[in-house]
C-alpha cells in the first residue's frame, strides 16, 4: 500500500535525517575529535585555526556543526570555493568578530566559529586570491576558525598548513559503520540481515555517507536488506541506459520503481531532464497529461537551478520527485512507448552552435588579419560572399583559401561540405 504520506517521507535522505547532532553521535576518529575539542576549549585570540583534513564522507563538516552546537557557538559556514574575492571573506570574518560581542552580551553565546568548508575546493588561478585571503584572515583571527579539506598534499597548501593546527581524519572502521547502519535500520523499521550490513560497511571503504546512501538505495529498491539485495549493488548492475530509464519513467505503474530510476541511470540530472523534455511530446498524447508533466518538469528545473546556485544539495530530493514521480503520475491514460530520441536536442544544438562559433571565429580572425576588419564585419560582409565563391568555384576558392590561410576544415565549412554537420 502506497500513500502520498509514506512517499514523501521516504524521499527524505537518510544522510540528512541521521546527521549526528551531538559529538557522541559522530562515529570514529576519536583522537581527532578529542584534539578538536581541546583546541576549542583552549582557544584564545592568536591561537592557530584548526585544519581538519581527510577523505570525504567521514563526518568532518558534521563534527564542526556538532561542536559549535555543544559548546553554544554560533557557526558561520563559508564554502571556500564559492568565495572569489578576498574582500568578501574579510567582510564575513570582520562581521562575525563584531557580532560576537553583541551576541555574547545579549544572547549568552560564547562566540562565533567560522568554518571554511572544503578549502581544497579552491583551485586554479582565479581562486588563488581566495586561498591567500583565507591565509590572511586566519593569521589575524579574532574568532576560532576551522577549515576542512579532503586533500592538502599539494604544495600550494604548505603555507596554509603552517598557519594551522592540522588534525588528520581517517576512514571510519567498518564495524562502526555497520553498527550505525544497524541503528538506522532499527529506526526505519527495515528488515535486514547482519551479514548484509557487514558487506555494505565493507564496500563503503570507510565512507559513512556513501554507506548510508547505499543502504537507502537498496532499501528503496528491495524493501529489505538481505545478502541477495546487497549483491545487486555492484556498480555495473546499477547502471541502466538512458533509453531504459526513459521507458520505465514514462511507462511504469510502480511508483516506487520510478523513484529509483534516477539513481540508476548513468547520466547527470541535467541531461536526463533535457531528455525527458525532448521526448515528452512524443510519448504523452493527451494534452492535459502533457501540460501537467511539463509543469512538473519545470519545477524540477527550478529546483535544479537553485540547487546548483546555492550548492544546497538537500533540494535534490525535490528535483528527483518532480522529474520522476511528477512526470510519471501526470499520465492518466494508457501508454505505449514509441522510440526515444537522444542525445537531447538542446545539447546537440549547443555542440553545433559551439562548433559553428569556433569555426566562424577562426575564419573571421584570418579574414581580419588580411583585410584589417573586425569580426563582425568579416562575418557580415565577407563570409557570405566567400560562401558563394567556395560553393560554386572550387578553383577560385583555392586561391582565396591560400591567401587567407584557411585550413581544409575551414574551406570545407565555407563550401558547405561540412555545414550539414556543423550548422543546419
Ligand atoms: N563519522 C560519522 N558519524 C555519523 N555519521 C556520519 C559520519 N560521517 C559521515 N556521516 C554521515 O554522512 C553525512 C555527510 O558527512 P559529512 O560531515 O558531510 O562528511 P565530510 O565533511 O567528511 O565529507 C552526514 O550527514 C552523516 O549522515
Ligand atoms: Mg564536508
Amino acid at each position: 500500500m502506497t500513500t502520498v504520506n509514506s512517499l514523501s517521507q521516504q524521499a527524505v535522505m537518510w544522510v540528512e535525517k541521521y546527521r549526528p547532532q551531538t559529538l557522541d553521535e559522530v562515529i570514529g576518529n576519536e583522537e581527532a575529535k578529542a584534539m578538536l575539542i581541546s583546541w576549542l576549549k583552549n582557544w584564545k585570540p592568536g591561537s592557530k585555526p584548526a585544519l581538519l583534513y581527510g577523505p570525504p564522507g567521514i563526518g568532518k563538516t558534521t563534527l564542526v556543526h556538532a561542536l559549535a552546537k555543544t559548546f553554544s557557538y554560533d557557526l558561520i559556514e563559508t564554502n571556500a570555493s564559492d568565495i572569489r574575492t578576498a574582500e568578501k571573506i574579510l567582510h564575513v570574518a570582520g562581521h562575525a568578530a563584531f557580532e560576537d560581542s553583541l551576541l555574547q552580551h545579549f544572547l549568552g553565546f560564547k562566540g562565533t566559529i567560522i568554518l571554511f568548508d572544503e578549502v581544497d575546493g579552491i583551485h586554479g588561478r582565479e581562486d588563488a586570491g581566495g586561498l591567500e585571503a583565507i591565509i590572511k584572515i586566519i593569521t589575524q583571527a579574532k574568532v576560532p576558525i576551522i577549515l576542512t579539506a579532503n586533500d592538502v598534499s599539494d604544495p600550494k597548501f604548505r603555507e596554509l598548513k603552517n598557519q594551522c593546527l592540522s588534525i588528520q581524519f581517517f576512514r571510519v572502521r567498518p564495524p562502526l559503520i555497520m553498527a550505525l547502519l544497524e541503528r538506522i535500520c532499527e529506526m526505519e523499521n527495515v528488515k535486514y540481515e547482519k551479514e548484509a550490513l557487514k558487506i555494505l560497511a565493507k564496500v563503503s571503504g570507510g565512507d559513512v555517507r556513501s554507506a548510508i546512501n547505499d543502504l537507502q538505495a537498496i532499501y528503496e529498491r528491495s524493501g529489505k536488506i538481505t545478502i541477495e539485495d546487497v549483491k545487486v549493488l555492484s556498480p555495473r548492475d546499477r547502471e541502466i541506459t538512458i533509453q531504459k530509464a526513459l521507458e520505465e519513467l514514462f511507462l511504469s505503474d510502480d511508483i516506487e520503481r520510478v523513484k529509483r530510476i534516477l539513481n540508476e541511470v548513468n547520466v547527470d540530472y541535467e541531461i536526463f531532464l533535457q531528455a525527458i523534455h525532448d521526448n515528452l511530446p512524443y510519448q504523452y498524447k493527451n494534452l492535459e497529461d502533457l501540460a501537467s508533466a511539463y509543469d512538473k518538469l519545470s519545477m524540477a528545473d527550478i529546483f535544479l537551478g537553485r540547487m546548483k546556485r546555492t550548492q544546497n544539495w538537500s533540494l535534490l530530493k525535490y528535483v528527483i520527485e518532480e522529474m520522476s514521480m511528477g512526470v510519471n503520475l501526470s499520465r492518466k491514460g494508457k501508454y505505449t512507448p514509441i522510440g526515444f530520441k537522444f542525445p537531447p536536442s538542446k545539447l546537440i544544438l549547443m555542440a553545433r552552435t559551439k562548433l559553428t562559433r569556433e569555426v566562424l571565429d577562426k575564419i573571421s580572425s584570418l579574414i581580419g588579419k588580411q583585410c584589417h576588419v573586425s569580426r563582425q564585419r568579416a562575418i557580415r560582409d565577407f563570409i557570405p560572399f566567400l560562401r558563394v565563391i567556395f560553393e560554386n568555384n572550387p578553383a577560385e576558392a583555392k586561391k582565396f583559401a591560400s591567401w587567407f590561410n584557411f585550413t581544409e576544415d575551414l574551406s570545407s565549412y565555407l563550401s558547405g561540405k561540412s555545414r550539414g554537420f556543423i550548422k543546419k
